[in-house]
């Protein structure tokens, strides 16, 4: 018969997913900020690597709070959606519609974020891990302040082209 597994493993391979991500994600973000043509876009996606490095520095925390060995485990999901982003940096370079399409690949990465991290917190206090449940909590927050600026640059973009 199978081994049982339980919430902590799906817990513990959920964390070595955002892991995999944020450590792609942090390499992705100087060349998004390289090819921003807006100074507040380019300004925001250095100001996330910043933030960033803080996830990262969180993630290896939960693991050491699990006794574990921080490990990413490659997640086709986040190689998928900076493809992508990687592709509109390629077909959309020297036009207007550039940072549109690229605030358009950081929210779909910042949702990803979102939906794992929200996920991982929940676990994380069902589990009774609260100092674990903390620091997700701490990155969920980021992430979504991440997107609600996005949001606000989007609008900005589109009247200021508008005008
Ligand atoms: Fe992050
Ligand atoms: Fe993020």
């Amino acid at each position: 018969m199978a081994k049982e597994k339980t919430l902590e493993d799906l817990f513990h391979d959920t964390l070595k997913d955002i892991y995999y991500a944020e450590r792609k994600i942090l390499k992705t973000l100087p060349k998004m900020a390289r090819a921003a043509q807006s100074p507040d876009l380019k300004a925001a996606f250095e100001k996330h690597k910043g933030e960033t490095e803080g996830h990262v520095e969180r993630l290896q925390q939960v693991f050491e709070l699990m006794g574990k060995r921080a490990q990413g485990k490659t997640c086709d999901a986040i190689e998928g959606i900076i493809s992508e982003g990687e592709e509109i940096i390629e077909e959309f370079k020297d036009t207007a519609a550039l940072d549109a399409g690229l605030i358009s690949a950081a929210q779909a990465v910042e949702h990803y974020e979102i939906t794992r991290y929200g996920t991982l917190r929940r676990w994380a206090s069902e589990l009774g891990l609260a100092d674990a449940a903390r620091l997700l909590e701490a990155t969920l927050k980021e992430e979504k302040e991440t997107d609600q600026l996005l949001t606000r640059l989007a609008s900005a973009n589109v009247n200021k082209k508008a005008a």
